[in-house]
């Protein structure tokens, strides 16, 4: 089966997919502000498997669903079993902020789905409406706790972290993975879309957060992370459960191992987070694109991938909102 190398030799094997603009939470630095901008569902499900199709036939073996929030999308379970009947797709995975994932997730467990990220960046509820102006923190953890009871594992919460916004909180995030099998990542925030003017001021450097939990539970035991090829570096702290991540897209640089495309909810494919450069697969298909095509499109955003960002900075990233691009 053919597999494709990019034009730095990377091995691009790994899709994540933008279902819709849409979310049912707001955080101030991910998204535009309600009705800023306006905002596009996804590409159609048949779309949607057409073009994953035509990836697997180039050496996509893993896809990870995300938006905006994917849980709003109806038809979520239908195209995750779609996808689950590709042969070539091993792994599927889901992106979410959990607020709807209660009722979910064990339709989806049973569609195919084998795992979660839920993007979690506090637990203070008070806190919670502020950065998501106006969600409620007990849904997304009640998304949580469905996830561990319905074997998405392994289950990783996400959290980005600002300066004086959530800064205070390594400790509680950290304490979650003693008793659950929980794998807490710490993210730096980078300057895309909402956050492209502060991101850079509000930065905390993953090596300050790891030396404060090494401070806290001594010395940490690097871990492949868990089920995962990713970016992440995760540590295990002894007599704890889970364990802790950093991605790190500015203290550690890792382009060099980029294998990820992204297709928007606009339709196009991105080659690259940062840069404003895209495929558009949605016109393609109205014109009637067949797979050969797709797969000709696809081979193509490959070889547009550029190098990276430049090493520990990231140039603020305009031409889109997170929401949009699918974090
Ligand atoms: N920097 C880092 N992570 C971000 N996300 C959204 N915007 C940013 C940003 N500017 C994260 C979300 C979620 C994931 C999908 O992307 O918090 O965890």
């Amino acid at each position: 089966m053919e597999t494709m190398r990019d034009g730095f030799e990377r091995q691009i094997t790994y899709l994540r997919v933008s279902l819709t603009e849409r979310c049912n939470l707001n955080c101030f630095y991910c998204r535009p502000g309600e009705g800023k901008v306006p905002e596009r569902d996804g590409m159609l499900l048949n779309d949607l498997v057409k073009v994953i199709r035509a990836g697997a036939r180039v050496g996509i073996r893993k896809v990870r669903l995300t938006g905006g929030e994917p849980l709003v999308r109806p038809d979520l379970a239908e195209l995750v079993s779609a996808l689950a009947a590709i042969p070539e797709i091993d792994d599927i995975a889901l992106t979410t902020n959990g607020c709807l994932l209660s009722a979910q997730a064990r339709a989806l467990k049973e569609a195919g789905l084998k795992r979660v990220n839920i993007s979690l960046d506090t637990l203070r509820p008070e806190r919670f409406r502020a950065i998501t102006r106006n969600g409620e923190w007990s849904r997304a953890w009640a998304g949580v706790e469905a996830a561990l009871a319905c074997d998405l594992h392994p289950v990783k919460l996400n959290m980005v972290m600002m300066r004086g916004i959530n800064d205070d909180e390594v400790e509680n995030f950290v304490g979650l993975a003693k008793d659950r099998p929980l794998h807490v990542r710490f993210i730096e925030i980078m300057p895309i879309g909402a956050s492209s003017q502060w991101a850079t001021d509000r930065l905390v450097p993953a090596d300050q957060i790891r030396q404060a939990i090494a401070d806290r539970y001594g010395p940490l035991k690097p871990v492949k992370p868990a089920g995962g090829d990713g970016p992440a570096r995760c540590w295990t702290i002894p007599g704890f459960k889970g364990s802790v991540g950093f991605i790190a897209p500015l203290s550690d640089y890792y382009c060099p191992s980029c294998n990820r495309l992204r297709l928007t909810a606009a339709g196009t494919l991105r080659p690259c987070l940062c840069k404003g450069d895209e495929i558009d697969l949605a016109a393609a298909l109205a014109r009637g694109a067949d797979e050969d095509e797709l797969i000709r499109l696809i081979v193509q955003a490959i070889a547009r991938k550029p190098q990276g960002h430049p090493e520990h900075e990231i140039l603020p990233v305009k031409d889109r909102f997170m929401s949009q691009i699918g974090g």
